[in-house]
């Protein structure tokens, strides 16, 4: 594969590869206990320009490009699930702004985000509002040159670590999906207010907040593309681009997996040989590879169909996301196994790996939304 890659993206791989390797293995296990947030990483991911690489040049960031975020979230994933979803939720939370946002809120917010100063978060679903985005109750109503906001979010990733948040709301509930508007709201905003950190089975290092919103009043000025209605598309727009990058965290633990299920059966002994000898346990190694480089073709495809700026980019977004993460799962949860009763206990780091895996297939989309993004794509295709 690494031919096929540019001298760019190599570049960016080895930076990535740099700190996952100096920061954030060392931390992994010890924040999975913790529950910390992995601040130093975060800081290290500034210095290298790691953070906000994904934001246009023009505003501070680095204008990478979707193959070379997926690279390094590849990378770092690869060292720890968590800590590649709580850096590259930043880039979830900022893409409406990147993709949908007026000059004066690119202008005023992205260059923070850039840099890594803030920390953003998205706020799309609630309770009642998961899969079924578009019937999301946040409401905001206009006030003169403000907008008031109230509703309850849920599922806010990185909620507690960031400052800012795009917030999804509805400013007409009798359009539907039509009547869904975007935010721009700033923490210290009175009434924005964190709630329950959610007890995860992984990713545990990332606060998962419920997130609530009593009368919260932004200016105008904060309506996202300073126009109401066109919120479902940003937030559907923001997850085509973002799918792929879930698809390379799930990529990043299931080579993550791999690599240790490797290095444990070469050293593994049993009946007097390593059982990585036995063509049993070759034929699992085999296919957790083949399915892991086959997860690498689809995801760097995505991304580079996005790149290059290819028009309807739902289909191949939502196959690599379903591929890459239910391949996760599978890799994961083989290597496990491969670790025998040691896979399952806690001082060996490959059970994490599997936790992590998890999220990957419920997060921006089930695996089960994903295929039905997919099975509508085929079928308008094909009447056209
Ligand atoms: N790009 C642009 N516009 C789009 C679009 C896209 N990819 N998909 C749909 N639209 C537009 C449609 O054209 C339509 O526009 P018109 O009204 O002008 O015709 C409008 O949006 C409504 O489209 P649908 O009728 O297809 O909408 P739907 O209600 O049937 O929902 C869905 C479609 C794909 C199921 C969508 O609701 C969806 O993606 N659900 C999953 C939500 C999700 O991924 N949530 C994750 C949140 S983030 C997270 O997980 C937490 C985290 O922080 C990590």
């Amino acid at each position: 594969m690494d031919e096929l890659l540019s001298k760019e993206n190599l570049d960016y791989r080895d930076r990535a590869r740099q700190v996952a390797e100096k920061y954030v293995k060392p931390v992994a296990a010890e924040l999975d206990r913790t529950g910390e947030y992995p601040w130093e990483v975060i800081k290290a991911l500034q210095e290298t320009r790691l953070m906000g690489m994904w934001v246009p040049k023009d505003y501070g960031g680095g204008g990478s490009g979707l193959l070379n975020l997926c690279i390094v979230v590849e990378e770092i994933s690869r060292a720890c699930g968590a800590i590649g979803c709580a850096y590259v939720v930043n880039a979830l939370g900022s893409l409406p702004i990147v993709l949908g946002g007026t000059e004066a809120q690119k202008q005023k917010y992205l260059p923070d985000i850039a840099a890594g100063r803030k920390l953003i978060a998205f706020c799309l679903s609630e309770k009642n509002a998961g899969s079924d985005a578009g019937s999301l109750k946040t409401r905001a109503e206009r006030d003169g040159d403000n907008y008031v906001i109230s509703g309850d979010k849920k599922w806010t990733t990185n909620g507690a670590a960031a400052s800012l948040y795009t917030v999804f709301a509805t400013t007409n509930p009798e359009r539907g999906t039509r009547g869904v508007t975007g935010f721009i709201v700033e923490r210290e905003t009175q009434g924005f207010e964190l709630g329950k950190r959610e007890d995860l089975m992984g990713i545990r290092c990332v606060p998962v907040n419920e997130t609530h919103l009593r009368n919260v009043r932004v200016p105008a000025a904060n309506l996202l593309g300073g126009a109401e209605g066109r919120g479902f598309k940003h937030a559907m727009m923001t997850l085509d681009v973002a799918r792929p990058f879930v698809a390379a965290q799930g990529l990043g633990i299931a080579q993550g997996a791999l690599d240790l299920a490797l290095e444990y059966t070469k050293q593994r002994q049993q009946f007097g040989q390593s059982i990585a000898s036995f063509q049993g346990i070759q034929f699992m190694l085999a296919d957790m590879a083949t399915q892991v480089e086959a997860a690498r073709y689809l995801v760097y495809a995505a991304a580079r169909a996005v790149d290059a700026g290819v028009k309807d980019v739902s289909k191949i977004s939502a196959m690599s996301k379903v591929f890459a993460t239910d391949t996760a799962m599978r890799v994961t949860t083989d290597a496990v196994q491969l670790f025998g009763g040691y896979g399952y206990c806690r001082d060996y780091p490959i059970e994490k790996f599997m936790r992590d895996a998890k999220i990957t297939q419920i997060y921006e989309g089930t695996n089960q939304i994903q295929r039905m993004v997919i099975g509508r794509s085929l079928i308008r295709e094909s009447a056209s």
